[in-house]
């Protein structure tokens, strides 16, 4: 995907009131947004809305509601972006990582023996590239054992659909689980591709990581894949004639590596 606008490089702080294109809720309204969202038990939990299909969460959390805002700004420059997309993609990590499977295990404290839990499971990341490498880091993070399986695909721009270019899946052995990375689920072509690629090197529990999905890209996806399960930090109502996402935030890789369209 292209982005038609030159992104701004880093400058003083992106987002001061009345400037740019953040524009904050006054604050008596603001005040009334935080009541109304506290009284709704609103944070910290991940939302299965009535109208989503039951193979797809979407991670509601204030922390997640700041982050994206940080993404969707187009004067957000490229190191800002990318710290974004970092701390967005551990947000998602947690319960994307939810019932791995974990043993139980006796640790010696300094003071005594503890019952532990340590996971068991061959975990797999395959980052979509480019865009999807920008969330490899922030899921080691956190599963510093998962190896890391690369996949290049690219959107043809006339077409919309997407073009294989790199494909080092071994034939065996595949993960207990496959991670997909890719902060960007558009028609859902691409995605379509991986998980196919996937399943027939004979991945059983297939998880699919995004930050933003258009609604009919992930509808027709989860439809598709009844047993993926789909974590996005939030679902856009369309997509443009272009196939991008709206509102979205652009094309993610581009932004992550500082290099928009020189058309
Ligand atoms: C973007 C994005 C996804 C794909 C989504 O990649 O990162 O891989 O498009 O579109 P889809 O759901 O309609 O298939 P892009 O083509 O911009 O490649 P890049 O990551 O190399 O920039």
């Amino acid at each position: 995907m292209t982005p038609t606008r030159r992104i701004r490089r880093c400058g003083p702080l992106v987002g001061a009131p009345s400037r740019g294109p953040v524009r904050f809720v006054p604050s008596a309204r603001r005040r009334s947004l935080i009541d109304q969202t506290f009284h709704r038990g609103r944070c910290g939990r991940t939302d299965r809305l009535t109208s989503e299909p039951s193979n797809v969460v979407r991670v509601s959390h204030p922390l997640v509601d700041h982050h994206l805002s940080v993404v969707r700004c187009e004067t957000t420059c490229p190191a800002e972006f990318r710290a974004a997309v970092h701390r967005l993609t551990m947000l998602i990590s947690v319960p994307a990582t939810d019932h791995l499977p974990t043993d139980r295990v006796q640790i010696q404290t300094p003071v005594a023996m503890a019952d532990c839990r340590r996971i068991n499971a061959d975990v797999g990341l395959v980052p979509v590239l480019r865009a999807g490498l920008g969330m490899v880091d922030p899921v080691l993070q956190i599963l510093p054992d998962a190896s890391v399986w690369h996949l290049g695909m690219y959107r043809n721009e006339e077409t919309a659909q997407p073009v294989g270019y790199y494909d080092k899946l071994p034939n065996g052995s595949p993960p207990d689980v496959a991670m997909i990375l890719d902060p960007m689920l558009a028609t859902g072509g691409s995605i379509d591709l991986v998980v196919r690629r996937l399943q027939r090197w004979g991945v059983g529990d297939i998880r699919v990581l995004s930050i933003i999905a258009a609604k009919p890209g992930i509808e027709r996806i989860a439809k598709d894949f009844p047993d993926v399960k789909i974590f996005v930090a939030a679902i856009d109502p369309e997509l443009n004639e272009h196939a991008f996402i709206v509102p979205g935030l652009g094309d993610a890789g581009d932004r992550i590596f500082d290099t928009p369209n020189q058309d």
